[in-house]
């Protein structure tokens, strides 16, 4: 499968870099959870809400398949917890956008729409249970990896250029 997916921490950029791709290459994009979003017709954290975690990650196993059968020359961006699917080393090559906790608070909270970004986030509500998730997935990103690109305070634009080169 000549993918690319896109792993990371939630707010790290993952959506905002895979549009760059776009615009920078003839890969096609996807959004994981927007394609959850329109299967359901709810937003993410409604279906946390309603139907809950579980539930969710039904999805983005079902998702997952449904991206190694039919997808190809497409970057993937994914939620941040759809790095735990089992097919994800079939779907392309994952790459992991990396940032510390810190930078990727101050990245959401710079943003004009912070409240929102926050809000639309079940598992950033509680920052200490957040920095908890954070720890303990850092290293499992890092080692299911192709590559890793360090994204602290670089743009968007540098970002998919670095990858760009890098995949070539
Ligand atoms: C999640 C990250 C979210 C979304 C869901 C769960 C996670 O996506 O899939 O709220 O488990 O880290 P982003 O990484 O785009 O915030």
């Amino acid at each position: 499968m000549n993918n690319i997916i896109l792993i990371g921490f939630m707010g790290v950029g993952k959506g905002s870099v895979a549009r760059e791709l776009f615009k920078q290459s003839d890969y096609f994009a996807v959004d994981t959870d927007d394609l959850i979003e329109s299967l359901e017709n709810k937003r993410i954290k409604d279906i946390f809400e309603s139907e809950g975690e579980e539930y969710f990650r039904a999805l983005e196993f079902k998702t997952a398949l449904w991206i190694e059968k039919s997808v190809n020359n497409t970057i993937i961006s994914t939620g941040g917890g759809f790095y735990k699917v089992k097919n994800i080393c079939k779907i392309g090559t994952i790459i992991y956008l990396k940032s510390s906790f810190d930078a990727i608070l101050k990245r959401i909270q710079e943003h004009p729409n912070a409240k929102k970004k926050v809000a639309k986030r079940p598992l950033l509500k509680d920052l200490k249970k957040a920095k908890e998730i954070y720890k303990q997935r850092v290293s499992e990103y890092k080692s299911i990896a192709s590559l890793t690109v360090n994204v602290e305070n670089k743009s968007i634009k540098k970002i998919a250029k670095e990858i760009l080169s890098q995949i070539k």
